[in-house]
């Protein structure tokens, strides 16, 4: 095991009816007028924002808002909050949402104090160590974003879609999480962020760091409640319990806890977010097709870890042989992908004709040459796996 250093600080408020909350959360985190974030219509379909925004005025707080966020968020609506928060005196940022949402008002919340471009931070000029206070209430469990201290952000000149980590600086102060809030999730969002948070626990998984029993222990635990829970949530969107089970699930795969005392790989996050830039898929169902793709690849160069996940998380019996059981543990990844309703391909996820030369060129710009902790990938290999997909 690694050495480490671990803090999440964010605050989860979880159950029904807690979006009452939320103006008593934000005072307490000691702002007076926050900037609410929101996406392109399903929280004031439901009457969420309304919710929010009368429990924000019972607690005195003031408030101004950024709406039509969409998926995939781009940096043209992050400066848009930066001005609006600075001309408004605006105090903390509250994300009522997803990823989507909630990445743009970290991003809006590190723009405000920093006198330079704020893309700075993502295009690794300059080190985020203060923010805005941000706070969330939480809609769909996908991106994880409500516990990380990251913001995924795409740069419109270039399509660059970027992942920006910070230790502390981005981490919320709150999560406000109902998953009766998430009733109304399309069964493709659903199965979407299902994939995304498998990925993020398999993005730590998928480790060269030896002797991480324990974290490993507890990242098989997750992704095997999510399996278990998946179908469920699938067959009844109304089922609380399910719900509420996979909501969890969401924040434990990304808030940093399966991660602990090992190197993590990330380049599955890579490579997908050349597709999201460059084609606009939903975020974990273009993961589904990555994933089992990368991981074929790997079972023929860096197979143990990969038969382990199989053998453990899917109960393969041990054939004696990595790389066979590597290729199970792939197979029953993407059958369960397929049985949620995920694509497996390039072509199912609507890509029929893929630039791979651009992906690849992208893919080396954007996280570097070589890229890959578990395994280095360098052109040839990221060639290789793009076309796995196909
Ligand atoms: O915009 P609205 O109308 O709200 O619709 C959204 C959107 O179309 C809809 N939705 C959300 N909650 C709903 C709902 N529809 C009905 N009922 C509800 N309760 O779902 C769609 C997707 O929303 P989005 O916010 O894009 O989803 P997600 O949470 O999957 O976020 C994806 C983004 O997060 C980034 C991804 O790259 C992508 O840009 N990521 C952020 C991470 C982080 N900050 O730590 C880590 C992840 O790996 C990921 O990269
Ligand atoms: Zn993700």
């Amino acid at each position: 095991m690694d050495n480490f250093s671990y803090c999440s600080p964010t605050r989860y408020v979880f159950g029904k009816g807690v979006e009452s909350q939320t103006g008593e959360l934000t005072a307490r985190m000691g702002c007076r007028k926050v900037l609410v974030v929101y996406g392109g219509g399903s929280a004031r379909r439901s009457g969420l924002l309304d919710r929010v925004t009368d429990s924000l005025r019972a607690a005195g707080v003031d408030w101004v808002e950024l709406g039509g966020i969409q998926p995939n968020p781009t940096d043209d609506r992050v400066y848009e909050g930066i001005d609006l928060c600075r001309r408004e005196g605006v105090d903390g940022v509250l994300a009522v949402g997803g990823g989507s949402v909630i990445d743009t008002a970290k991003a809006v919340a590190g723009g405000v104090p920093y006198d330079g471009d704020f893309w700075d931070f993502w295009a690794g000029k300059a080190v985020m160590e203060i923010a805005l206070p941000v706070g969330v209430v939480l809609t769909i469990p996908a991106a994880g974003s409500e516990g990380s201290g990251n913001s995924v952000i795409t740069k419109l000149d270039g399509m660059h879609k970027i992942s920006l980590r910070t230790d502390m600086a981005l981490r919320p102060r709150f999560a406000v999480m109902n998953p009766e809030l998430t009733f109304t999730l399309p069964p493709y969002q659903t199965a979407s962020g299902i994939a995304d948070m498998m990925a993020h626990i398999m993005e730590r998984y998928f480790t060269t760091t030896d002797e991480v029993e324990t974290t490993d222990r507890v990242a098989e635990g997750v992704l095997k409640a999510i399996i278990t829970e998946a179908p469920r949530v699938m067959a009844d969107p109304c089922n609380y319990q399910a719900r509420a089970n996979i909501m969890w699930a969401g924040t434990l795969a990304h808030n940093g806890i399966c991660g602990c005392g090992r190197k993590e790989d990330w380049s599955s996050h890579g490579l997908e977010h050349e597709l999201s830039a460059l084609y606009g898929v939903t975020h974990g169902a273009g993961l589904a097709v990555v994933f089992p793709a990368w991981m074929t690849f790997m079972a023929s160069c860096q197979p143990g870890k990969i038969a382990q996940f199989g053998r453990r998380v899917f109960n393969i019996e041990n054939s004696g042989n990595d790389r066979t059981d590597a290729l199970a543990a792939v197979k029953c990844l993407k059958e369960f992908f397929k049985s949620i309703g995920l694509p497996v391909t390039l072509g199912e996820l609507g890509i029929d004709n893929p630039d791979i030369p651009l992906l690849v060129s992208k893919f080396h710009e954007d996280k570097g040459l070589p890229f890959g902790p578990y395994h280095p990938l360098y052109p040839a290999d990221t060639e290789a796996i793009y076309r796995l997909m196909l």
